[in-house]
């Protein structure tokens, strides 16, 4: 039987919330035909085991167990794309979101064909974060909130909100152009949606987590950073193309610090000075790129030395070519930032296009 509603779940980590999640949708989703569909990026405690366990219990209950994969935004998109029911919804596999909104959700879809979107929000009358987020994380949450709805002209109040219903059709409808990379979907969503979507809001308060930790990181702020960057050129550059160019930004600003300390302690010794600072300056972005830009394939124990190796191999002629300028620069104008600028930003090209292509090949 197709069911009327399938409800993606993404997880890492989060075993001991599967059975107790199941057991409320159970109960919230009596007398409907739904499914539940888990997309698990391979978590290390075993939470696609678990899910099979009570999968095979449970008819209603689906995996999507992906290997050498990670990404919230990918994961729904996935588990989207496996469903066939005309109406899914997506939300966390914390207990964070109160699934017992989802059947009035469901039934102001069927209620209105042309309802394309109903999102779960915090920020309309009768919703709130509760006590599910720190003040921090409130605070951050407002603010990319506040610089989403500007920036990506969005009306709807919770663009941030894990929690939403939307009609098959409409997201077959925008799917190709969405970043697999982010943590914000919705707000990914929404955008290239262009204001034509009709959506309406449910409020819901927000639970605090009892079981596993969130992963909600900096990582994943610097992804909002680059969903917005993305937008804002109309989708011209990847999410990771723009982490490569931050984190460029951050070797930049390691190598000029690094070559003022150095020129500090020894004055006359330019082209060493900058030696050094390029050195410094490439483990940073190794380590930064390892960690944040290829998150997904974050090279880890021998790899990872292997893949810094790799790494100061095909850089070593960008850094040869950085100092070159450098020294060069100076020599013509004797101002150490601007001859640092011009060196630093020939070899965060090389390091670019050679380190895709070699160190975190795929
Ligand atoms: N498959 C997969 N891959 N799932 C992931 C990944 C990943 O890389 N990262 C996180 N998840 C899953 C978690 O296991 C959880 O079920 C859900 O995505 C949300 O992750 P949390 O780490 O619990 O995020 P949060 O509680 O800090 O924030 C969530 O709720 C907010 C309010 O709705 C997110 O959904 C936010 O986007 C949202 O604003
Ligand atoms: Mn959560």
């Amino acid at each position: 039987m197709v069911p009327e509603l399938t409800i993606v779940v993404p997880t890492f980590n989060e075993r001991e919330n599967v059975r107790p999640l199941v057991a409320l949708l159970e109960k919230a989703l009596h007398g409907h035909r739904w499914e539940v569909v888990f997309v698990d990026d391979d978590s290390p405690d075993g939470t696609a085991r678990e899910v099979r366990a009570v999968a095979r219990e449970k008819p209603d209950v689906r995996v999507i167990h992906r290997i050498g994969r990670r990404g919230l935004a990918g994961a729904c998109i996935e588990g989207i794309l496996s469903s066939v029911a005309p109406i899914v919804a997506v939300m966390d596999g914390d207990l964070q979101h109160d699934e017992t909104i989802l059947p009035r959700m469901l039934e102001m879809m069927q209620a209105d064909d042309n309802l394309d979107l109903v999102i779960a929000s915090r920020n309309v009358e009768g919703g709130s974060s509760g006590s599910g987020l720190s003040r921090l994380r409130k605070w951050g949450s407002d603010t990319a909130t506040g610089i989403a709805r500007r920036l990506l002209r969005i009306t709807a109040t919770d663009p941030m909100s894990g929690f939403f219903m939307v009609r098959r059709e409409s997201f077959n409808s925008v799917v190709v152009g969405l970043q697999k990379r982010g943590f914000k979907i919705l707000a990914d969503m929404l955008s290239a949606s262009g204001g034509r979507w009709k959506v309406a809001e449910v409020p819901y308060v927000f639970r605090a987590r009892q079981f596993g930790e969130s992963k909600m990181d900096s990582a994943v702020a610097l992804e909002f950073l680059g969903l917005l960057l993305v937008r804002a050129t109309g989708g011209m550059v990847s999410i990771r193309f723009v982490m490569f160019m931050l984190v460029g930004l951050s070797g930049l600003v390691v190598n000029l610090i690094v070559l003022r300390l150095a020129l500090g302690v020894m004055p006359d010794r330019f082209a060493l000075s900058q030696t050094i600072a390029v050195v410094v300056a490439m483990t940073t972005n190794f380590m930064l790129n390892n960690a944040l830009t290829y998150k997904d394939r974050t090279l880890r124990g021998w790899q990872f030395l292997r893949g810094l190796f790799s790494f100061y191999g095909v850089c070593s002629i960008g850094a040869v070519a950085n100092v070159g300028v450098a020294t060069a620069v100076y020599a013509v104008l004797p101002f150490w930032a601007l001859a640092g600028f011009a060196g630093a930003l020939v070899g965060a090209l090389w390091n670019f296009v050679a380190s895709a292509l070699v160190t975190w090949k795929s």
